[in-house]
């Protein structure tokens, strides 16, 4: 025949972004048009040692003179960027003034289970919690999202969601820009599918296999433009969106360092000309913005070329920060890539029929236990189905893991450093070196959220 991919796809009802069949047409994204200036979220640091985190409805001005019914941590949409430094010790004092229970669950924060948040720690409304722990990791780029069974993926949908900066001796001798809001930003992505009215009803676009929209919000702005100087700047890019995966590249061909994956630095910064996230993945990246000027066409673009965000260049603004060759130390031993295979994990199904090792999530089974301080070897092989099987992106809570191999193989440099999240396409097979500091209950689940909550999830109990 000579219908073009995507007419094909569209014939057989199948989502562009993930390539299996689901109910809805492709959603392509709208091009940011850029007239609005980026929001920044509030950045907040531990007074005497305490933060304050309250879950909240409100409403959000995305489009002008419409008020959106939104979610938000302690505004209407989305949270604070929370900065700690490692071996602090910190509380959270959350709060949830929803009227639906919630809980907070620190994704990528490594945390003794009773303080991790997922379903099993539910806050009914009115209800507080403190949740004091010990921060023990490196430099990072983490966030905190909601967890009760069942309205995981609507609550993140309306916009709870925030983001972890850990800060290490490390990170503040690096030399590298680390200025919020100046030559240092977070850049959160989410889709969203507005109706006629402008509010967010999710449970009329919500899809089993994920839930796309047509319209980014990046850190919920609608339309965004970032002014930059005409310098290197660090961009923490969060896919914070409930499906969508992204392929970030810039507009202009050129090229970007990568400098972090989830949970910290990769040993060198790497050169890439794109970068993928699946929903719950982060990464950090330096653009150099010194051979463009004010009138350079810059932009950071999804694979099929829709514009995400616009850059404007401030010539008079410059640094001359030199990226140092080396950042970290991160090293999969040759005791951990022979360490034989103790977990297995199969991810398959679709929609509501999704499973690992034949199971659906039930808060009342532990599926597995596991060792305090001890590390073993998961793998996780995604089965693909008569049409084709989709990407999981498979997280683990409570722990930053080591790839140790994809399919066989070593990772890509790029995914040579400590992940909580990895994308997992249709009959790969990867394997994880997992090592829990604390004890208690973690979930583990694929971050398409509405498979999580269809039951692509289980329990690891470390004792
Ligand atoms: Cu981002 Cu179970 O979480
Ligand atoms: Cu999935």
């Amino acid at each position: 025949s000579n219908m073009s991919e995507e007419e094909m796809m569209n014939m057989e009802g199948m989502d562009a972004e993930n390539g299996h069949a689901s109910h809805t047409n492709p959603l392509e994204l709208n091009d940011s048009t850029g007239e609005n200036e980026l929001a920044l979220p509030p950045l907040v640091e531990p007074k005497d040692g305490i933060v304050d985190i309250t879950a909240q409805q409100g409403k959000t001005e995305f489009f002008d003179g419409i008020q959106t019914n939104t979610y938000g941590y302690n505004g209407s949409f989305l949270g604070p960027v929370i900065r700690v430094n490692k071996g602090d010790t910190v509380t959270f004092r959350t709060k949830n003034q929803l009227s639906e229970p919630t809980t907070f669950h620190w994704h990528g924060v490594d945390i003794p289970g009773e303080g991790d948040g997922g379903p099993h720690q539910i806050l009914e409304p009115g209800e507080s919690e403190d949740v004091k722990f010990t921060v023990n990791q490196g430099a990072s780029t983490l966030w905190f999202h909601p967890h009760p069974e069942g309205a995981t993926a609507e609550q993140v949908y309306k916009g709870l969601a925030g983001l972890i900066y850990v800060e290490d001796e490390n990170s503040k001798s690096l030399g590298l820009p680390d200025e919020y809001g100046v030559n240092d930003f977070p850049l959160i992505f989410q889709d969203k599918q507005f109706n006629e009215g402008k509010q967010f009803d999710y449970q009329a676009v919500r899809n089993e296999d994920g839930t796309i929209g047509d319209t980014m919000l990046v850190n919920g702005t609608l339309n965004p433009n970032l002014t930059v100087g005409k310098e290197k700047v660090r961009l923490r890019l969060l896919n914070g969106s409930n499906a969508r995966k992204y392929t970030f590249k810039l507009n202009t061909g050129d090229t970007f360092l990568q400098i972090a994956t989830d949970g910290g630095f990769l040993n060198e910064p790497t050169e890439m000309s794109e970068i993928t996230l699946t929903p719950g993945e982060r990464a950090e990246i330096i653009v150099d913005f010194s051979e463009y000027d004010a009138s350079s066409n810059v932009a950071l673009v999804n694979e099929a070329g829709s514009i995400l965000l616009p850059f404007k260049i401030d010539v008079q603004k410059t640094n001359s920060i030199e990226i140092p060759r080396t950042l970290n130390d991160y090293v999969v031993t040759e005791e951990e890539k022979n360490l034989p295979v103790t977990k297995k994990l199969e991810l398959f199904g679709m929609g509501e029929m999704v499973y690992i090792n034949d199971k659906q999530f039930d808060m009342n089974r532990i599926d597995f236990t596991q060792k305090q301080g001890e590390t073993e070897i998961w793998e996780i092989y995604n089965k693909p189905d008569a049409m084709g099987g989709m990407t999981h992106p498979f997280h683990i809570h409570g722990t930053q893991f080591k790839i140790v191999s994809i399919d066989g193989k070593e990772p890509p440099v790029e995914l040579q450093g400590w992940k909580d999240t990895v994308a997992i396409e249709p009959d790969q097979t990867v394997k994880l070196a997992v090592k829990f500091n604390n004890k208690g209950i973690y979930m583990f689940h694929c971050h398409v959220l509405e498979h999580e909550e269809n039951g692509m999830m289980g329990q690891v109990e470390v004792i």
